[in-house]
């Protein structure tokens, strides 16, 4: 049975963001950056005891983001020291030797640099505190690491550091792997006498040291431990995520003809040998099949494709759209909430709403279900082998039965038995040579004038 346990520090509302939303449901990847933490945390090796997020008054939606995993509220946001306290009653009967404390605005952070922690706290030094250090490029703002013979001494926060202090590069990242034993009574010690007035978690360095407890450093990259406080630092971290996804993407079999063009969610999940064109982008949800070739300028979202599919370029799913084996979705077709049955084409100019199109069925360029009333939305249902002119309105609710045709131009309002033709344009007249005489006569009226 694993023996560590997490608290993930989340109750900050991020005033540098300038948002209603609490800073750690800012997505990234299509994903808030808490649920990025948890999910990390949850995917450990041998698995965590147990896992508690430490969030705000009034943040239920962050509660509800990181569900089924249970919150602490802190009341008062008194620092980081004072947010670790609030988990206790969630952690006090629990078995595991090492707490780690991550914070919910560091949503790169690696299950791999977690577990070297977790390892470093198994050592025979028996820390009572493992810190994760990094060396930033510019590293005003973070809490300096003061290491002696005996390891990792101190961390003194920017404000309280001296010019020799600032002067330290490594620096503090947020993450901590510490005695589950030693936790709270440390915390319990923590004052506020400091430039902030806060009850800083870093303070417990100081007081394990002076225990005769040992700490270590564990290093890791810069690019790992980015904490975002503001909508560039967001950008940024987005940013990092995206190649990594991209690259893992081709480490799967992908082709990816343009990769710094096309965006994914975390979620994304593609087949072996798809090719995306340049400029595509996967919302949360989206689950590609083997082979399936996306052109360029595409937008999905949860939605379904079904393996040798053709996709765009132009090509829009929207959730709940099911594109099955074989089918071609062409330029400028949106489909939501449809199925798509295999071998189907909706080659141009489309939309596909609430519907089901059958197998092999074509769909001709301009079709639209009118799927909506302005009150309720109805389903449209065209068979297998199913043949739609162009420029249908299919007024829903309809049925189009299996192998029927529906002339050109028409507007549906009544279902089309199996194999009929349905064709709903005026007859088309014709007056032989009346072009002629309509330009004589206007030649006429021009000279005159
Ligand atoms: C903190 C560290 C600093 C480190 C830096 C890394 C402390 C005292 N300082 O500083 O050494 O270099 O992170 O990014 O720990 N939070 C709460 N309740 C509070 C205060 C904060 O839940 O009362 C949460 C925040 O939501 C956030 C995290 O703790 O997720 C870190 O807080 P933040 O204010 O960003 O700390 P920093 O000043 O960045
Ligand atoms: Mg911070």
């Amino acid at each position: 049975m694993t023996k560590t346990a997490a608290v993930v520090l989340s109750a900050g509302m991020g005033t540098r963001m300038k948002s209603d939303l609490p800073k750690v449901l800012h997505p990234v990847a299509g994903r808030p950056m808490v649920a990025h933490v948890t999910a990390t945390l949850a995917a450990l090796e041998g698995g965590l005891e147990r896992l508690v997020v430490v969030i705000g008054p009034d943040m239920e939606a962050v509660a509800k983001a990181v569900a089924p995993h249970p919150t602490a509220i802190q009341a008062k946001r008194l620092g980081t020291g004072h947010a670790v306290l609030q988990a206790r009653e969630v952690l006090m009967d629990s078995a595991a030797d090492t707490v780690l404390v991550v914070y919910g605005d560091t949503p790169l952070i690696t299950g791999e640099t977690l577990s070297r922690m977790i390892a470093a706290r198994k050592g025979n030094e028996d820390p009572a505190v493992v810190v994760l250090g990094f060396r930033p490029a510019d590293p005003s703002g973070y809490g300096r690491l003061v290491t002696g013979a005996d390891g990792l001494d101190a961390i003194i926060e920017h404000k309280d550091a001296t010019e020799a202090q600032r002067a330290i590069g490594l620096c503090n990242a947020g993450v901590m792997a510490i005695d589950a034993k030693r936790l709270f009574p440390l915390l319990e010690r923590v004052g506020k006498d400091n430039a902030k007035g806060e009850y800083y978690l870093t303070d417990i360095i100081a007081l394990a040291r002076a225990e005769g407890r040992a700490c270590v450093v564990v290093e890791g990259a810069e690019e790992e431990m980015l904490g975002v406080n503001s909508r560039l630092e967001l950008a940024e971290a987005e940013r990092i995520c995206q190649d990594r996804l991209r690259r893992e993407a081709m480490e799967n079999g992908a082709t990816l003809v343009a990769p710094e063009t096309v965006f994914f969610s975390v979620d994304t999940v593609l087949g072996r040998d798809v090719t995306v064109g340049p400029f595509v982008t996967f919302g949360p949800g989206v689950t590609i099949g083997d082979r399936v070739e996306i052109k360029g300028f595409c937008h999905f979202e949860g939605a379904t494709v079904g393996p040798g599919v053709t996709l765009g370029p132009y090509a829009r799913l929207r959730p709940g759209a099911d594109v099955q084996e074989g089918a071609h979705i062409g330029n400028f077709v949106e489909i939501k909430k449809a199925t798509v049955e295999p071998g189907a084409k909706v080659n141009h100019l489309t939309y596909i709403g609430d519907a089901r199109v059958g197998a092999k069925a074509n769909i001709g360029a301009g079709t639209i279900t009118c799927n909506y009333d302005g009150f309720g939305k109805y389903h449209t249902d065209i068979g297998a082998g199913a043949f739609i002119g162009s420029n249908t309105a299919l007024v829903a609710p309809v049925t189009v039965g299996d192998g029927a045709i529906v002339g050109a131009g028409s507007t549906i309002v009544r279902d089309v038995p199996a194999d009929a033709l349905a064709i709903t344009r005026a007859d088309q007249t014709c007056r032989e040579g009346w072009a002629v005489k309509f330009r004589q006569r206007m030649a006429r009226v021009i000279v005159k004038k």
